[in-house]
């Protein structure tokens, strides 16, 4: 049988590489630039298999281009960028990167939730600028994270690696989610389930790890912003659609919150100017971004490509119905 043809719109790392030219003829798309929705299509057009970043959709439209298609492995666990949908109805497999990013992103959670409490951003400005004028008594005060309450809103993996950590700083971690977790894993994590209005009143930081869906979209709007105390600050490192920024742009300028860090945004790469205010901490979309990390996530979709071609189902299948009906 030929070597299946496989376009990679990033040339990955040389761990995931060797898994891929091992098994398949690669085309990687090397050039700095993100490749173009022509370039992609262009590409695609006779490829069997396609290692795709969340920046690219694969769609109807995509599919149509690409008719010998058998499966998309998207480096990434979320796969808001797929339609599932019409990848079924082509009969092409979807996969993702599940399990591999957790506690890397929490770190990043963690990262941003310190960095927003202790002013880090600001901090770090004014070291770097040749104006700081030496120790002062009320420089830069910030909010302390130890002893405070740590509301975690979605309580899957990246959530629950997000309250491990939390058990350091003697935090009271509490959770919602829209499927209660088990008893014994709330005692393992020490948490405490709230419905999501109790939640909003009750945190001193707020920790968003829900995927994108219908429900998520705009979840925390003008109503649920308004909800948070004053003093509590919101960190997002899910998928930026999931904040109204209009709705986080005005909270901030009214100080119904106290601040926000964010890792993603609703439109990326544009970030509004409106959250460019020093009680922000920003980030370019980063939380997974450790090179373990990212050369597991690679070697993840190359071995889903790799299965599919070897008669096996994809371990990180999305759509099992197209392999049912193979
Ligand atoms: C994901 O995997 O969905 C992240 O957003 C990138 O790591």
């Amino acid at each position: 049988m030929a070597r299946p043809k496989v376009l990679a719109t990033r040339p990955l790392f040389p761990a995931a590489q060797k898994i891929l030219n091992a098994n398949c003829d690669v085309d990687y798309w090397t050039q700095p630039e993100r490749i173009s929705k022509e370039e992609l299509f262009r590409r695609a057009a006779d490829k069997d298999a396609l290692v795709c970043l969340l920046t690219e959709r694969v769609d109807a439209e995509l599919l149509q281009a690409a008719p010998k298609l058998r499966i998309a492995a998207n480096v990434a666990v979320g796969f808001d960028n797929i339609n599932l949908a019409d990848c079924t109805k082509r009969g092409v497999a979807a996969t993702n990167t599940p399990g591999v990013l957790d506690e890397t992103t929490a770190d990043f959670a963690w990262t941003l939730l310190m960095a927003v409490a202790r002013r880090l951003g600001e901090g770090e400005q004014l070291a770097r600028s040749g104006n700081w004028k030496g120790w002062d008594l009320d420089q830069l005060v910030g909010a302390d994270v130890w002893g405070k309450t740590l509301g975690l809103v979605g309580f899957g993996r990246i959530g629950r690696a997000v309250a491990r950590r939390a058990t350091g700083f003697e935090m009271k971690v509490i959770y919602y989610d829209a499927l209660r977790a088990p008893l014994d894993v709330e005692h393992e994590f020490h948490v405490e389930y709230r419905d999501l209005n109790s939640l909003l009143a009750e945190a001193d930081f707020i920790s968003v790890h829900v995927p994108l869906l219908p429900e998520t979209r705009a979840l925390f709007n003008v109503a649920r912003l308004s909800q948070m105390k004053p003093t509590a600050f919101l960190i997002n490192t899910s998928r930026g659609p999931v904040v109204d920024e209009a709705a986080l742009v005005d909270a901030l300028e009214k100080k119904k919150i106290a601040g926000a860090a964010l890792d993603v945004f609703e439109k990326e790469p544009q970030i509004p100017a409106g959250l460019k205010r020093p009680n922000v901490v920003l980030a370019p979309h980063i939380a997974s971004a450790s090179l373990e990390t990212r050369t597991k996530m690679a070697c993840m979709a190359a071995e889903n490509v790799v299965a599919l071609f070897k008669g096996q189902r994809p371990p990180n299948l999305l759509n099992p119905d197209v392999w049912k009906a193979s």
